[in-house]
């Protein structure tokens, strides 16, 4: 069965299946009535999550997978509702997180975005508006968070000009959102500047807490961090993922 996206456009990267890494294929695209039958799979599946003991639910609407096909205008080439204007290609978005607050608490509810990035083939040609109403439509609904992945993720933070992310931060707050969770490239001296600055409510690390099964306690006691092996990112095996030591003096 192919892919399904919000146009036939094949990415140009590779995924792993049986065979190892390989080229993506060429997806299809999804009718309208495909498209409101997905959002609706979100709320099952936030409510399958709840079930199975999370404590809140993460839209992932970032790094070229299928809602940041739909908002960007390299992936989303649609004439419909979902294509063509920024409000037509955010829509998607908001069904789902519309169709989510009708079974779940939006308090408990966050959206995480990458505006900068061209992660997984995609991007934008006027990131600024587009982010600029996706973060006031997230922050209208009183969102308990939006995580904002700065610049190119797990590369460098300033990839592109074009955004200004505490311009996007501010209007999630304004319209009503609560928290701002910022990510990408930050160690520990980084992350408590953007708190004293104001620039965000919390931290997140990625390829740090892949290499430190202990990282929280590491930050705490100043301890020295393990370095991430980037040779072992996507491995495909546990290779990478759970056999990075503990600290121990
Ligand atoms: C091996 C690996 C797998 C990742 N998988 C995902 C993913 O599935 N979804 C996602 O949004 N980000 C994923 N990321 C990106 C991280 O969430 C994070 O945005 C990125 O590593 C930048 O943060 P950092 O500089 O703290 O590592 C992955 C990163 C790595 C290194």
């Amino acid at each position: 069965m192919a892919p399904q996206a919000p146009s036939v456009i094949r990415a140009n990267v590779k995924t792993f299946n049986s065979k190892g890494l390989v080229d993506v294929s060429e997806p299809k695209a999804l009718e309208i009535h495909e498209i409101k039958s997905l959002a609706q799979q979100y709320a099952k599946a936030t409510l399958n999550a709840q079930k199975a003991g999370f404590d809140m639910i993460e839209v992932h609407a970032a790094n070229g997978y299928l809602i940041d096909q739909f908002l960007r205008d390299k992936t989303n080439h649609r004439d419909d509702m979902y294509g063509g204007s920024i409000e037509n290609r955010a829509r998607f978005l908001l069904e789902v997180i519309d169709e989510i607050i009708k079974v779940y608490p939006v308090n408990l509810i966050g959206c995480r975005i990458s505006p900068a990035s061209t992660f997984n083939d995609i991007d934008d040609s006027d990131p600024q508006n587009l982010y600029s109403y996706v973060v006031t439509e997230l922050g209208k609904r009183k969102l308990a968070y939006l995580h904002i992945i700065e610049g190119e993720t797990g590369g460098p933070r300033d990839a592109n000009p074009k955004v200004n992310f505490a311009e996007l931060k501010k209007l999630f707050k304004t319209h009503g959102g609560m928290n701002i969770i910022t990510n990408n490239g930050y160690n520990k001296a980084m992350a408590e500047r953007a708190i004293e600055n104001n620039e965000a409510d919390l931290v997140a690390f990625g390829d740090p807490f892949l290499a430190n099964p202990d990282l929280v306690k590491r930050l705490e006691n100043n301890y020295p961090l393990n370095t991430p092996n980037q040779r072992t990112f996507y491995g495909g095996t546990e290779k990478g993922y759970i056999d990075y030591p503990f600290y121990s003096d």
